[in-house]
């Protein structure tokens, strides 16, 4: 037992959280394992928005995983986790440490990439583990009997939940393993939908861009095309900078490979945090001062160049200069 995984307790929730027993573990491919959780008493669990994440901790830390199920009275939550080498450590413990039969804390079920209801048709664009959201969008859009088409790409032998998503989506999914072919069809697809069409895409960040960029050259307006990013690039550690908090006039070190946050954190300043990557924006900060060297996936780029807030598990200072935060 480590951290990540509590003892087995009477108390089996608390107002956010809950204690669930790993209930299966299934090799899904190479490098990407899918995790089941249950209530200790086999209930029936919090139901979820289609998109949600679960995030789990890992003592002091917490990481946020897609939810691959439909949401609607769900007896299990699943995740797929793919081994990332060289991360934060999270999907390596998981991967790793976590055992059928174990007990781990979660939080409740959050909606961050739900789904528009009054739409005609979803378009559902997915790269690599980026599958995980959007399997949850197919499920939800064949229960409730919603037109849909997938466009799904991965590395050949790497594609998690091909048949799940081959069984559900029928004829309406294409499955590729070669870039160009999907860039080729994407650019059709996009070409020509009914007007309550609506896009959502998850995968790696130039996947992304690419559907983005591809959909509003094809005239899809910004309100029609949603996207959810699982993690930021590969960051590097970025230089040394100084935060200093306005109010309680302290001023806090961030050497070189250390986020903002979690100097914060080692100085006893507690800051709502889940993905630690730059994407939920739960940790987002005033900022007073100074000027933020944006990493994060969360701000617009008006937000950005306004330069009232940034992500200090991700972000950094520019050029060496002072963030000052109103804390
Ligand atoms: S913890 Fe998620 S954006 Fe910072």
């Amino acid at each position: 037992m480590t951290a990540f995984v509590s003892a087995p307790t009477a108390d089996t929730t608390t107002p956010t959280g809950l204690t669930m027993v790993v209930s299966a573990i299934a090799d899904l491919v190479p490098g990407i394992r899918e995790f089941s959780f249950r209530s200790p008493d086999g209930g029936v669990l919090p139901g979820f928005v289609p998109g949600s994440h679960l995030v789990v901790h890992a003592g002091e830390r917490a990481n946020a995983y897609s939810l691959t199920g439909d949401g609607v009275a769900p007896t299990r939550y699943s995740i797929s986790v793919l081994r990332k080498a060289g991360g934060d450590g999270g999907s390596t413990w998981l991967h790793d440490r976590l055992a059928v039969g174990d007990t781990v804390d979660v939080e409740v079920p959050r909606s961050e990439f739900a789904p528009v209801m009054r739409a005609d048709k979803y378009v559902l664009v997915a790269g690599g583990i980026g599958i995980t959201p959007i399997l949850s969008h197919l499920r939800a859009a064949r229960r409730w009997q919603r037109e849909v088409q997938v466009l799904y790409t991965f590395r050949a032998g790497r594609g998690a939940h091909v048949d799940d998503v081959a069984e559900l989506a029928g004829g309406s999914a294409e499955l590729f393993t070669d870039r160009t072919d999907f860039a080729r069809r994407l650019g059709d697809v996009l070409i020509d939908q009914p007007v309550g069409t609506h896009l959502y895409a998850c995968g790696p960040a130039g996947m992304i861009d690419h559907v983005v960029t591809t959909a509003a050259t094809r005239g899809w307006p910004q309100s029609r095309i949603h996207v959810e990013h699982f993690g930021v690039d590969a960051l590097d550690a970025g230089d040394p900078f100084v935060v200093r908090l306005t109010r309680s006039d302290v001023t806090l070190d961030v050497p070189s490979g250390v986020s903002a946050l979690q100097a914060l954190q080692d100085n006893g300043i507690a800051v709502p945090n889940r993905c630690r990557q730059g994407v939920c924006g739960e940790c987002r900060l005033p900022l007073t001062g100074g000027t933020a060297a944006h990493r994060d996936l969360f701000l617009t780029e008006d937000e950005k160049r306004a330069g009232d807030s940034f992500m200090p598990c991700v972000s950094r200072a520019n050029d060496g200069c002072t963030l000052e935060v109103p804390l």
